[in-house]
């Protein structure tokens, strides 16, 4: 499937030229009440395509969403902090205001279509991350605009097309996340495509409960376990964790509050403790898996990793597919993030910036934004 690209725009040169980014980055607030940003990997990545239309005599205004603030301004969401990185990198730019901050943003409404594209003559769409929303900024301009894709969301569609279809094998997924439900989609697709599914994190003790193991209190969603056990009836690909590590009874965890002593278990859980790592032995065999794989798609951490105590998995699991040789894709904002505090990114071979996106594309092979840019007027 053919994707209208930069240079399919034709001259550009005086150009006004609308380039929807997505700059939803985590930021933490610091004791004066300001933002710092923790990790600017989806800023730096927009460069590319806003340098490229920047050196060729184009105006360009660039758009983003950052959170949820449903409609309404929050100064806690301001894009400021982003604006102020971007010109950092490339002071050419104009940055629009949080999109969210807009209800016709999330609505899709027509009328805050039109506002967006007033006096611009060019769509690009470089928000691979936001890819799957069908929202104003994401499906809108390309209905009125010669519109194409940035180098960044032709790049993720690339490369994530060629996992879904040419694999070299062993292909091995690695699938992580707290909410079973969330993946089950990706899970019973990847299937298909794989030749072994690592499943950890919290979805693990949904597959473990319906099979009849005491997960203690770790968290589980009992209307997966019909699922979970046909899904295990149907293939030997799965490979669940064989230990974990379980906090004991009133323990805190997580990135703030932390009580509670951490021990190392087996797949059965005493009353009151939740799993919220894999353990030794899991690391152990899961390393092997990986370090016999040709290709790795990996999405998701393994436990609860900004918790010191709970962060091994997820770090062993980066390691190993950092080391293992062969073709890498990480997606999905924690284990993007794990890979990157570990200083392993550059042993990866592409390191995506979509979570919900690469997912959805993974599970359908499209994304709203990508079939507005295949619809626009050309
Ligand atoms: C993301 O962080 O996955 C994207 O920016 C999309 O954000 P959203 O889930 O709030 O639409």
């Amino acid at each position: 499937m053919y994707i209208p690209q930069l240079e399919d725009l034709g001259d550009v040169d005086g150009k006004t030229v609308l380039v929807r980014c997505d700059f939803n980055v985590p930021m933490t607030k610091m004791e004066n009440g300001e933002f710092e940003i923790v990790d600017d990997f989806r800023i730096r990545s927009s460069i590319p395509t806003l340098k490229w239309l920047v050196d060729r005599g184009a105006k360009v205004i660039a758009c983003s969403h950052i959170g949820r603030p449903h409609g309404k301004p929050d100064p806690d969401l301001s894009i400021a902090p982003m604006a102020k990185r971007l010109h950092e990198l490339l002071p050419e730019v104009e940055v629009l205001e949080n999109l969210r901050f807009s209800k016709g943003e999330e609505d899709n409404d027509e009328a805050f279509v039109k506002e967006l594209i007033k006096g611009v003559d060019l769509y690009v769409d470089d928000a691979f991350g936001a890819a799957h929303r069908i929202h104003a900024s994401i499906v809108g301009p390309p209905k009125y605009l010669r519109s194409a894709a940035g180098r960044l969301l032709a790049k993720e569609t690339q490369v994530l097309s060629s996992l879904l279809e040419a694999p070299e094998r062993p292909f091995v997924g690695i699938m992580g996340g707290s909410k079973v439900s969330d993946k089950m989609g990706l899970i019973q697709a990847m299937l298909d495509k794989v030749d072994t599914l690592i499943v950890g994190g919290g979805m693990a003790f949904s597959f473990a409960a319906a099979t009849g193991h005491s997960v203690g209190s770790s968290m589980v969603e009992p209307d997966q376990f019909d699922t979970c056990r046909r899904l295990l009836g149907s293939t030997d690909k799965i490979v669940l964790p064989i230990d974990c590590i379980a906090l004991d009874k009133e323990g805190k965890f997580g990135r703030e509050q932390q009580s509670g002593c951490a021990h190392d278990c087996d797949v059965d859980i005493p009353a009151g403790w939740k799993g919220l790592d894999i353990g030794p032995k899991s690391r152990d065999m899961f390393r092997e898996i990986i370090m016999g794989a040709k290709t790795i798609l990996w999405n998701g951490p393994l436990g609860v990793c900004e918790d010191p105590r709970f962060s091994a998995g997820t770090i062993a699991v980066a390691t190993a597919v950092a080391q293992f040789g062969g073709f890498s894709v990480v997606g999905g904002g924690d284990s993007a993030a794990a890979i990157e505090q570990a200083g392993l990114a550059k042993y990866i071979s592409h390191l995506s910036t979509g979570g919900g996106a690469s997912l959805e594309f993974l599970e359908n092979g499209d994304l709203p934004g990508l079939k507005a840019l295949r619809e626009s007027p050309t």
